[in-house]
């Protein structure tokens, strides 16, 4: 018969697919009982009593636990952490931070990263945001490259400042039906943002909490490159979002953006899948050339093991339009290019998880820690 700590070892595979880590780790195991003929009982502690995803917690702590030798039956029950528990499990999660309902309303946060800079994250954003915004969604844009900001140029915002709310929220700036908030707004265009840690953390988090972002479909965020410090801040801030990796098709740039991976799954953070960007150039005439390589795009999704959303080649109008400041795949659906972005964008709302049905059982996902 195995042992409690046999019992909490084997639990450890179970993840709150919420806050992306074990319940073991989260101190969600209250208790671990073992009876003389093998029948165990599991009490799992929730954040609340109505939680959406009991019924995945019971069944994936009876697998585990019915895993270990000895075993001849598992009972699972359910109670609440209480207050002082969550405010352990809180400052555990050094997230102390986002007030309940900063984002309730928005359905899917998405961050659009790589492990290297110049690969079109800010390009495949804005470009994605559109063929969103086509496909009928409603669509946010946060850019959180702080220092090297873009996306106010790629959507040719940037005269305008936005203005607060009479409940002084931020109110985002309007691109073509897209809601845009960028800290490029506020600066002198070609003044040096200087950010420091707590700083940067502080910029961000109002960013998500003091600007009127609304009901959202999706809000994508703009990283800037590299695995640094924003992204550390906003998977503190934001243990829902997932992450769109963004590589080049040859081999080298793969492994830096396995360190994009690296980083995300540290941070907790659920990678949705990879976009290949800068994909063969073909000419007019129909000749392929593969400037950057091929296949890097596929290879890596296939080693993080999450869809291949697309292939994007390389267009002389991407580029055009991105300084033109209106996203490609808005003046342009038919470019190669765009509909490789398009594809892209349903692979995202295929798998976003279904809207909550209000109507019916609660099953909304607000802020994980809410209640
Ligand atoms: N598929 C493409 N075809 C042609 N040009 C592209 C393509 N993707 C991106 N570009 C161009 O490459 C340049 C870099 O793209 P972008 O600024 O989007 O990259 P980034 O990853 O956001 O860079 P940074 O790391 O500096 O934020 C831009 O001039 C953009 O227009
Ligand atoms: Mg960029």
């Amino acid at each position: 018969m195995p042992t409690v700590e046999e019992v909490r070892d084997a639990l450890t595979v179970v993840i709150d697919p919420e806050l992306h880590r074990s319940i073991v780790e989260l101190d969600m195991v209250r208790r671990i009982d073992i009876g003389k003929d093998g029948d165990v009982a599991v009490t799992v502690s929730l954040t609340t009593s109505g939680c959406p995803i009991r019924g995945q917690f019971q069944g994936a702590v009876h697998d585990a636990v019915m895993g270990l030798g000895g075993v001849s039956s598992v009972s699972v029950d359910f109670d609440v952490l209480d207050d002082e528990q969550k405010a352990a499990l809180r400052s555990k999660l050094g997230r102390t931070e986002l007030p309940e309902g900063a984002l309730a309303q928005v359905q899917n946060v998405v961050c659009i990263g790589s492990g290297k800079g110049g690969v079109g994250k800010s390009t495949l954003t804005t470009n994605l945001a559109a063929a969103l915004r086509a496909e009928g969604r409603t669509v946010g844009v946060l850019d959180a490259d702080v220092w090297g900001y873009s996306i106010p140029r790629m959507l040719g915002l940037g005269a305008e400042r936005p203005q607060v709310s009479p409940a002084r929220k931020i109110i985002p700036l309007d691109a073509n039906g897209i809601a845009v908030m960028s800290i490029g707004f506020f600066v002198d265009e070609d003044a040096a943002v200087v950010w420091r840690g707590p700083m940067l953390h502080k910029a961000l988090k109002q960013f998500l909490e003091d600007v009127e972002w609304g009901a959202l479909d999706f809000l994508l965020i703009d990283l800037p490159p590299g695995t640094g410090d924003v992204s550390m801040t906003l998977a503190q801030l934001l243990p829902m979002a997932t992450f769109v990796i963004v590589t080049t098709p040859q081999a080298a740039a793969q492994r830096v953006a396995r360190r994009a991976a690296e980083m995300a799954n540290k941070v907790s953070l659920e990678i949705s899948g990879v976009i290949e960007n800068m994909a063969a150039f073909v000419t007019p005439s129909g000749e392929r050339f593969n400037i950057f390589g091929e296949g890097g795009g596929q290879a890596l999704a296939d080693e993080l093991d999450v869809p291949l959303l697309a292939s994007v080649p390389l267009t002389m109008p991407l580029r055009e339009q991105s300084d033109a400041g209106v996203p490609l795949v808005a003046t342009d659906p038919d470019d190669p290019a765009a509909q490789a972005i398009r594809h892209a964008a349903r692979g995202l709302i295929a798998l976003a998880p279904p809207p909550p049905q209000r109507a019916s059982a609660p099953i909304g996902m607000a802020l994980p820690m809410a209640g």
